[in-house]
């Protein structure tokens, strides 16, 4: 996508038909954008726009989390949710599952054995993060399979490739998996309600202060938010660092010799390479008037925050991955109110995750390059991603 996103970059408001999205490419704008209070991120203004994404039959059925929310409802909730998950700068909760985050990496690739070919995205990448959302929410461990056949269902249902060619029985099938997890969760909620433990749901369930309280339904939104927008992302971000990695071995032999690396490589695959590539889901509330063309109000807008990440305005030589770059502000991770909450696990998972693998692979290969990509303009990562492993 990335020479489409040069193009775009030549026209600063796209807008190429009545009724359409005005698209915005450039980072300067973007930035300026994401942090503007007349662009509204608000499910029920995108629906009003024409845009039925999320009152169609795929929707969780549950009411919008507070990434669908603007400010009170937003801050509200987002202020409940950080009490537990800790604030950016002190991830209390979040540091102290780095030693469960190795140890939940070491037993993926122990587990890979001595296999010459694995698909890293089946063997390790998609069971990872998922396996760490269960550990933060607190499903416990016995839990864990059963967990993830509605899990698996209910992804696969929001991905518009699978969308696209499944059968009424798949749809089925992810109906039933949303409403067995639901049920599920909501079990839990109830018990942790009683019984608190320390994990996320029993904050969540117990949440108290100034903001009040969560409702029953809310602690499931946020459960399922925080399921939803913390998986895929994951597995493509870990997915495209291996794939970057092996495209340039230079730098995966100075991570091996100096696992420290991979703070600065995980921050500039989220510029190069970053698996949202796109915010479509904004409305503005108001007229907004940018660069000489004015977007009516009503209108949907996207930010296409891949593009921004590589335009020369704001990052010398921009197709160039290099982790030594001196300033990696990247949109990887959004900007403003929205911008990503589960940001400090997200890179300490990617972090220990590429690190480890660059240690303990032996002599990975690509076996296809390109590999398999999902058709996805919002989540950019390869479907599979088969190596070679031994010499
Ligand atoms: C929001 C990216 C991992 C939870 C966002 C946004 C981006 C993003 C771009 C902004 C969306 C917007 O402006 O509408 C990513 C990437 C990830 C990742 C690239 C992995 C590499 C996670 C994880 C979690 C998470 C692990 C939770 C465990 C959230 C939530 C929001 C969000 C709850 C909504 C924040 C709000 O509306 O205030 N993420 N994310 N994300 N992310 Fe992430």
């Amino acid at each position: 996508p990335y020479p489409i996103y040069a193009e775009l970059r030549k026209t600063p408001v796209l807008h190429e038909e009545e009724g359409g999205a005005y698209v915005i490419g450039s980072y300067y704008d973007i930035l300026h954008l994401l942090h503007d209070p007349r662009i509204s991120s608000d499910a029920a203004n995108l629906a009003a726009a024409g845009d039925d994404e999320l009152t169609g039959p795929d929707s969780t059925g549950l009411p919008p989390s507070f990434i669908r929310l603007d400010p009170p409802e937003h801050d509200r909730l987002r202020r409940i949710a950080n009490s537990s998950f800790g604030p950016p700068h002190c991830p209390r909760r979040i540091d102290s599952m780095r030693g469960e985050l190795s140890r939940i990496v070491t037993e993926l690739i122990d587990g890979l054995g001595d296999a010459r070919e694995i698909d890293l995205v089946d063997q390790f990448a998609y069971p990872f993060p998922v396996t760490v959302i269960c550990r933060l929410l607190g499903v416990p461990r016995e839990d864990e399979p059963r967990f993830r056949t509605w899990v698996d269902p209910l992804v696969a249902s929001l991905d518009p490739d699978t969308r696209r060619s499944a059968d009424t029985e798949f749809q089925k099938a992810a109906q039933d998996a949303r409403m067995q997890l639901g049920m599920y969760l909501a079990g839990l909620v109830e018990q942790r309600t009683k019984e608190p433990q320390d994990d996320m749901l029993s904050d969540l369930a117990t949440s108290q202060g100034a903001d009040g309280t969560l409702s029953m339904m809310e602690v499931l939104s946020t459960a399922v938010l925080l399921l939803i927008a913390g998986h895929e992302t994951t597995v493509n971000l870990i997915t495209n660092g291996m794939l970057t990695l092996l495209r340039n071995p230079e730098i995966l032999q100075r991570l091996r010799e100096d696992p420290g690396l991979s703070v600065r490589i995980v921050e500039e695959l989220l510029r190069f390479e970053p698996p949202v590539q796109l915010v479509p889901q904004r409305t503005c509330i108001a007229d907004i008037e940018l660069r000489g063309t004015t977007i009516p109000k009503g209108s949907r807008i996207w930010l296409v925050l891949a593009s921004g990440n590589r335009d020369p305005e704001r990052f010398t030589d921009p197709d160039r991955f290099d982790p030594d770059r001196p300033d990696i502000e990247h949109l990887g991770f959004g900007s403003g109110i929205h911008s990503c909450f589960g940001a400090p696990l997200a890179r300490l998972e990617t972090q220990i995750a590429l690190a480890e693998l660059a240690r303990r692979l032996d002599s990975p290969r690509l076996l296809q390059d390109p590999p398999p990509y999902r058709q996805n303009a919002v989540l950019r990562g390869p479907r599979h991603l088969p190596l070679a492993i031994g010499g």
